[in-house]
């Protein structure tokens, strides 16, 4: 299947297309429109052939895949038993929570961001400080004078997002260093959530885990990692934390106990041949990307009252739409049948957050949709208000 193909998955209770009317084009969820790369589906084939589908554990070949991986791609070398094996990468965010803060303890988070940074905080008794991500010259910057004023002495954990979704910013080697050590000298956890390291839109861009810089990064953080972004297999809940230093380990994997099972084996057998395997695919899917991104910018740009900076990562733009004038932006834009997700619960106001991962022509007609909602918006329009 190319990326340019479409499958349509409406009536398969699919999140992404089954939560709005069937006439509505999804561009929300972090869930892209491709068949995973074929090695991967080979491989849940061969693992579905078993017939025996008991508890399973991590397989040693994973196991070493991920560590060998790691050392490929970011000169990262890390131990097979610092990995942690979770369902997902929200409960990890939760987890991280309790096990670093007490109840009424800090955990500071960037804005905008993924909303369950901004969740899990507030859903474990744990107090959401936020701090703001701000355009500078021509990047998103993350002023360490902002981190300083929401840091206070009871500040336990600070959760980064690199790249950072929705900003589709990749930060560098110096920004990681400053904002991770200076959150470690104020004796916080760093929760860096790395999910979508693997979606680089330039070909000499390059993804710096942070625990990768130095060892005093290594023993103070906890890395975020997982297959399902990179090679949309989120359904199949398996992702992974990396912790080096065992007391961080060890307080996580108290938490953690009861409340997940096992990954299932169809998530470990995806996960390992996507990372063995799945190479070749992500180089093309990210070119494919790439040019779905110059699309979206160039439509965008070409608009009055909306705005999209320039990005470097991630399949989701942020774009804002403040001088439209919207009461509600994404009610407004359903009515030309695009679902968008809306900027509010990212903390990120006047802004609508567009997944550009489906086929071309898909997006042509998606961004056509947007196109016209801006321009009716842009007489006076609000179709959210009837
Ligand atoms: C930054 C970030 N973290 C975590 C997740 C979701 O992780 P999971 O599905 O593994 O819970 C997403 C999904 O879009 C994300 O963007």
């Amino acid at each position: 299947m190319s990326f340019d193909d479409y499958k349509d998955r409406r009536f398969e209770s699919s999140l992404k297309f089954d939560r709005y009317p069937h006439d509505v084009m999804p561009f929300w969820v972090a869930d892209m429109d491709f068949q995973s790369p074929q090695p991967v589906i080979e491989a849940l084939v061969e693992r579905a052939k078993h017939g025996i589908y008991g508890y399973t554990l991590p397989p040693k070949s994973l196991l070493e895949t991920i560590q060998q991986d790691l050392k490929d791609v970011y000169n990262w070398e890390i131990d097979t038993d610092w990995i942690i094996w979770l369902p997902g990468l929200v409960p990890a965010l939760n987890v991280a929570a309790v096990a670093y803060a007490a109840k009424g303890e800090e955990i500071i988070s960037p804005i905008p961001v993924y909303p369950p940074f901004l969740t899990a905080p507030k859903l474990r008794k744990r107090k959401l400080v936020t701090v703001e991500a701000e355009w500078r010259g021509n990047e998103w910057v993350l002023p360490l004078e902002n981190l300083e004023v929401a840091c206070s002495e009871k500040s336990r954990v600070f959760y980064f997002c690199n790249p950072h979704n929705p900003l589709g910013k990749i930060y560098s080697k110096a920004e990681i260093t400053e904002i991770a050590e200076y959150c470690i000298d104020k004796g916080m956890v760093f929760c860096s959530d790395e999910i979508h390291c693997d979606l680089l839109l330039e070909q000499d861009a390059k993804h710096i885990p942070a625990a990768s810089i130095n060892e005093k990064i290594a023993q103070n953080s906890i890395t975020l990692m997982a297959p399902s972004k990179t090679y949309n297999v989120p359904g199949l809940s398996c992702s992974f934390v990396i912790i080096p230093n065992d007391d961080l380990r060890r307080k996580f994997k108290a938490e953690s106990v009861g409340y997940f099972n096992e990954i299932n084996c169809f998530g470990y057998a995806a996960c390992e041949a996507a990372y063995k395997y799945g190479k070749p695919w992500l180089e093309d899917l990210k070119k494919y990307l790439k040019q779905n991104y110059d699309l979206v910018y160039k439509k965008v740009s070409s608009l009055s009252g909306v705005d999209l900076k320039p990005m470097q990562a991630t399949y989701l733009a942020w774009i804002e739409i403040k001088d439209l004038n919207l009461n509600n932006a994404a009610k407004h834009f359903e009515y030309y049948k695009i679902a968008l997700s809306d900027g509010n619960p990212f903390q990120g106001k006047n802004h609508l957050r567009l997944n550009f991962a489906t086929s071309r022509e898909r997006l042509v007609e998606g961004m056509n949709r947007f196109e016209q909602g801006v321009l009716d918006a842009l007489k006076g329009i609000d179709h959210s208000l009837q």
